[in-house]
């Protein structure tokens, strides 16, 4: 999957990853703040990773955990601060719902304050169960 927008393009092809950008940007996040490089290379090469860039340098990414089968796990959606509120948020997630790994009965995902991107894509509130290691 590749898309372009002007001089925006979002591909899953994960040889053109910019892992420090990667690695940099979760660690300013609330939910994977001090997560460390190797756990990341690691949860890249066992999930689909949909990245963003701006002529060719990387923005953002989102990540989706999928069996293929029968439900696909949305997670670590970001977007550098001077690239958000453009609309590419709402572009990656419509990307994230054609991609193959999502075409499955159930997509989960969790958010702390993102739940408007998500409503516009018709997900749901619901409570979940959870256990940290
Ligand atoms: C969440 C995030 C990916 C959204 O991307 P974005 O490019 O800022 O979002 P968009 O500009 O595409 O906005 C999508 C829609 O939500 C609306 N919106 C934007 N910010 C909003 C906000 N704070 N509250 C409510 N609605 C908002 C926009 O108006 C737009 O609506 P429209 O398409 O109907 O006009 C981005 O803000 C981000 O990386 N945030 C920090 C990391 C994060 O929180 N990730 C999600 C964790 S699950």
């Amino acid at each position: 999957l590749e898309l372009t927008n002007g001089q925006y393009t979002i591909t899953d092809d994960k040889h053109r990853v910019d892992i420090d950008f990667i690695v940099d940007a979760l660690d300013t996040t609330y939910w994977a703040k001090g997560r460390k490089r190797e756990i990341i290379e690691q949860s890249i090469r066992n999930s689909e990773l949909l990245s963003v860039f701006n002529t060719g340098k990387q923005i953002g990414f989102a990540r989706i955990v999928s069996d293929y089968a029968t439900f696909a796990w949305i997670c670590d959606v970001y977007l550098v601060p001077d690239e958000r509120g453009k609309g590419l948020g709402r572009w990656l997630m419509a990307c994230i719902q054609e991609h193959p790994s999502t075409q499955v009965g159930l997509q989960l995902l969790a958010t702390r304050d993102a739940h408007w991107l998500y409503e516009k894509f018709g997900f749901q509130r619901r409570e979940c169960m959870y256990k940290r290691r």
